[in-house]
C-alpha cells in the first residue's frame, strides 16, 4: 500500500525519517512530501535516501513550459490518485489551520484537498500554541471531517518548556495508520479457515444449480485476516474475484467437495467463518449423460446436502465458529434458531433484500446475534469493514 508522508516545519521534524522506516517495515511504500519550512530542520537527502525516491518539496519546478514542469505542476492529483492514505507528522499549527481551511498554497496543502484517500495528522508544537483555542478549533474542524489525530504527549518540549505538544511516539503513529488502513496485527498467531463463494450441484455434465453468492464478502473476510496478520485458508467455491495475497487458496465446486477441504483443514483452524452460501439441496441422482428435451414436465428429486456448519458446531473444540445467515424474512427468528441449532458464536445476518445488502454488493448491512443474547446491527458499511468488525467481535469474543 502507498502512503504520502507530509513533513513539515517543527523540532521533531527529525523523528520523521524513524517514522519512514517503521512504516517500511510494515511493506507500506511513502512518498515524502517536505514543506519549505521542514527543509529548515531536515535536509530532503535524509529521506531520499531512506526511501530511494525524489522527495516532493514544491509545486512548481523551473518557470517554464516544458512538459517536465507541466507535469510536476499536476503532480499532486497523480499522487492523490495513488495513495491509500495520507499522514502528516509533525503536523504543525500552521499545517492544521491551512488544512482547516482548505488553503491550497504549496504541494502539502494542494494534496490534502486533492486527495480522497485516509487522512492521519500528528501534531506537535509549543505548549501554549496546542491549547490555543484556534489551534483547537482547526482540530474540532479536521476531527469533525473524518481526520484522525494522533494526539501529542506530554513531556519536556525542545523551547523549554513542559506540558503537551510533543510529537506522539512512533509506534503510537504506526499504529494508528496500521488501523486506518485495516493492518492491524491483532490476529498474529491465529489460524482462521474461511469459506466463500457458491457451491454447484451436478444435474448432468453440462447443467447445475447454483445461487446468486459472489464470494466478495467471503474474499474480504480472508483479505482482512491476512491483513491483520492471521495465516488464512480459504475454501472457495467458483468466483470471478481475484485470490488475496498470501492466503492458503483451496478451490472447490460442490458441498461435498467443500466438506471435505474444511474438514481436513479445519483441525489447523482456531477460528472458522462460514460465509459461503452453501447449496441446501442437490440432485438425488446426478445424471451421467446430458438430460434430453421431451413433451412431458421433468420433476427433479432433491436431497439434502450435509450441513457443514453443524457438523462443525457439533465437535467444536477450541474454536469461534461464526455462521452466515442470508434471510428475506423474520432475520431475527431465523439467525437464533441457526445459533441453536448449528451450534455457533456468532451468525451475521443479513436481509438480502435490503439496497445495499447481500449478493454481489460492495457493501453491505448486517447483524451479528451472539450466543450470550446480544444483538449488534451495524450500519451499512464497505464489506471489508463488514469483516473486520466481525473480526473485531472475534477477538474480543476470544479474550472473554
Ligand atoms: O441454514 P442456512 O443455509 O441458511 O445456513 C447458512 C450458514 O450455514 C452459512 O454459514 C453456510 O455457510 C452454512 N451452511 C453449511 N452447510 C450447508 C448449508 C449451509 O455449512 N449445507
Amino acid at each position: 500500500m502507498k502512503i504520502a508522508l507530509g513533513v513539515t516545519g517543527g523540532v521533531a521534524a527529525y523523528k520523521a525519517a524513524e517514522l519512514v522506516r517503521r512504516l517500511q517495515q510494515e511493506k507500506l511504500d511513502v512518498q515524502v512530501v517536505m514543506t519549505r519550512s521542514a527543509q529548515e530542520f531536515i535536509t530532503p537527502l535524509t529521506f531520499a535516501a531512506l526511501t530511494g525516491k525524489k522527495v516532493i518539496t514544491e509545486m512548481f519546478g523551473e518557470r517554464d513550459a516544458s512538459p517536465a514542469n507541466v507535469e510536476s505542476a499536476i503532480e499532486h492529483i497523480a499522487v492523490a490518485q495513488r495513495i491509500d492514505l495520507l499522514l502528516v507528522a509533525p503536523a504543525t499549527a500552521d499545517i492544521l489551520g491551512h488544512f482547516a481551511h482548505g488553503i491550497a498554497g504549496d504541494f502539502l496543502t494542494t494534496l490534502y484537498l486533492a486527495t480522497k484517500a485516509p487522512v492521519v495528522v500528528a501534531p506537535a508544537m509549543n505548549v501554549n500554541m496546542w491549547e490555543h483555542p484556534a489551534t483547537q478549533s482547526n482540530l474540532a474542524a479536521l476531527r469533525a471531517r473524518g481526520v484522525h489525530v494522533v494526539d501529542p504527549d506530554e513531556g519536556y518540549l525542545a523551547c523549554g518548556m513542559t506540558g503537551a505538544g510533543r510529537l506522539a511516539a512512533t509506534e503510537a503513529i504506526a499504529k494508528k495508520v496500521l488501523s486506518v488502513l485495516g493492518l492491524r496485527h491483532d490476529l498474529e498467531g491465529q489460524s482462521v479457515l474461511v469459506t466463500a463463494g457458491p457451491t454447484c450441484e451436478d444435474l448432468d455434465p453440462v447443467r447445475f444449480l447454483t445461487n446468486r453468492s459472489s464470494g466478495k464478502m467471503g474474499y474480504a473476510i480472508a483479505d482482512a485476516s491476512v491483513r491483520r496478520g492471521a495465516h488464512v485458508i480459504l475454501v472457495s467455491g467458483p468466483t470471478d474475484l481475484r485470490i488475496p495475497e498470501s492466503v492458503d487458496w483451496v478451490p472447490v465446486r460442490t458441498t461435498e467437495e467443500m466438506r471435505t477441504a474444511v474438514l481436513e483443514r479445519c483441525g489447523e483452524a482456531n477460528i472458522v467463518i462460514m460465509a459461503a452460501a452453501v447449496a441446501d439441496y442437490r440432485p438425488a441422482a446426478s445424471q451421467a449423460q446430458k438430460l434430453k428435451r421431451g413433451d412431458a414436465g421433468l420433476t427433479i428429486e432433491l436431497e439434502p446436502t450435509p450441513d457443514i456448519l453443524a457438523q462443525l458446531g457439533g465437535n467444536k473444540g477450541g474454536r469461534t465458529i461464526v455462521g452466515f445467515a442470508a434471510e428475506t424474512e423474520r432475520i431475527a427468528e431465523n439467525a437464533r434458531a441457526k445459533l441453536q441449532r448449528k451450534g455457533a458464536d456468532i451468525i451475521v445476518a443479513n436481509d438480502v433484500t435490503q439496497e445495499g445488502a447481500g449478493f454481489d454488493t460492495d457493501t453491505n448491512i448486517v447483524t451479528l446475534f451472539l450466543r450470550d443474547g446480544r444483538e449488534i446491527p451495524l450500519p451499512k458499511l464497505s464489506k471489508f469493514d463488514v469483516a473486520n468488525r466481525i473480526l473485531d467481535q472475534i477477538l474480543t469474543l476470544r479474550a472473554s
